[in-house]
């Protein structure tokens, strides 16, 4: 079996064409990764997520130490067998999770003691205890345990919050446990601040994981701020190694970022999104739920090969979406992972052209154009 490991196969500005290579498979880059929180990508079975083109998704930590456990996952074989996904599994820490969905909580230097939001029982997330989870679920990639720094805060909460991060991003290193083909992951914090963040990397280059993550973005500072930071942290980065942009985002986001030189990332919104009724296109976003579409015979978007845009009108998906019908959500979440696909398969081909640069210019100007 190969060992885990990154080719750059050849850059166009900044932009990278790449290939992770792991136990379960490889992985093109730029990549995106659906996003299976519950060990499910929610309303698809996992034939159809690879049928989309997906060659890894993500799992969560703090959502599968809660339910079913990680032990029970463990048991029952790990958690590409549970879910039926043979391909590459990430797995996110829990820090950001245990942040974003539970109230009661209390952050130390041990780690995060917090309140489930499931059943009130309470629970402690280390980086010891993360990496050891992540390692019972048999994840391909592990992430260590950090802090996602909220935003906004002060420059001085910032760098606490940096140094924490890179003080658990030692402790989970030495918590991993190498096995051929699989890898680790460190996350780069310190919020949009230039300094922190080249603080953070030279942190982490100390410490030699598989990859690196870009963590504390998308949390409400802005496309234009994420940018900016993109803009001076990942020319810092290792070239050698896979870059991550944690959580992010928008079709517009995906292609800003990649020309920044980021290879992964993964988002619930193509997901989430289509559970409530907002479908992606190269036309920009669509409402299934407007008026517009009750008696359009059309395609979704004539060009995509998936499901939704080969068998169903846009009168028949505004149906299945207005009477709250499951197949409705199933239906346009494939269509926006299809898309979300497509759009790494082009900037790839883009970046393989050298034609990046005019690749983005007419996506911006279809997507900003406006649907048919
Ligand atoms: N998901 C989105 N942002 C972050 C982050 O900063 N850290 C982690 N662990 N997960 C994330
Ligand atoms: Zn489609």
């Amino acid at each position: 079996m190969p060992d885990f490991g990154f080719d750059l196969l050849g850059t166009d500005g900044q932009a990278r064409r790449g290939r992770v290579t792991t136990a379960h498979g490889t992985i093109e880059t730029p990549a995106f990764m659906p996003v299976g929180t519950a060990a499910t990508v929610k309303a698809m079975f996992p034939e159809d997520v690879a049928k989309t083109g997906a060659e890894i998704v993500l799992g969560n930590t703090y959502h599968l130490m809660l339910r079913p456990t990680a032990e029970r996952i463990a048991e029952l074989g790990g958690l590409h067998k549970f879910m039926n996904w043979s391909k590459p599994i990430l797995t996110d820490s829990g820090g950001y999770q245990v942040m974003s969905l539970t109230e009661l909580r209390k952050l130390t230097e041990e780690g995060v003691r917090f309140r489930s939001h499931i059943d009130g029982s309470y629970h402690m997330l280390t980086p010891e205890r993360s990496t050891e989870i992540q390692h019972l679920l048999g994840s391909t990639i592990t992430m260590a345990f950090d802090e996602c720094t909220p935003y906004p805060c002060t420059k001085e909460e910032a760098e606490k919050s940096m140094e924490l991060s890179m003080r658990w991003a030692v402790r989970s290193r030495d918590a991993f446990v190498k096995r051929e083909g699989y890898g680790q992951f460190g996350i780069v914090q310190g919020s949009v601040h230039e300094d922190l963040r080249l603080r953070s990397i030279e942190a982490l280059n100390g410490i030699d994981f598989e990859g690196y993550a870009v963590g504390g973005l998308a949390v409400g500072e802005g496309q234009e701020l994420m940018f900016s930071t993109l803009d001076f942290t990942t020319p810092a980065m290792k070239t050698d190694k896979p870059r991550y942009l944690m959580g992010v985002g928008k079709p517009t986001d995906l292609v800003g970022a990649v020309a920044r030189g980021i290879d992964m990332f993964d988002c619930v919104l193509p997901t989430r999104s289509g559970r409530n009724a907002q479908a992606f296109t190269r036309r920009g976003p669509v409402n299934m739920k407007n008026a517009r579409h009750a008696t359009d015979h059309r395609p979704l978007d004539e060009e995509c090969p998936c499901p939704a845009c080969t068998q169903y009108s846009r009168a028949y998906l505004h149906h299945l979406i207005k009477a709250g019908e499951i197949l409705g959500m199933m239906l346009l979440s494939w269509h926006n992972i299809q898309y979300y696909q497509q759009l790494m398969q082009g900037m790839r081909d883009a970046i393989e052209a050298g034609s990046f640069e005019d690749f983005q210019a007419a996506f911006l100007e279809e997507y900003n154009g406006g649907d048919i």
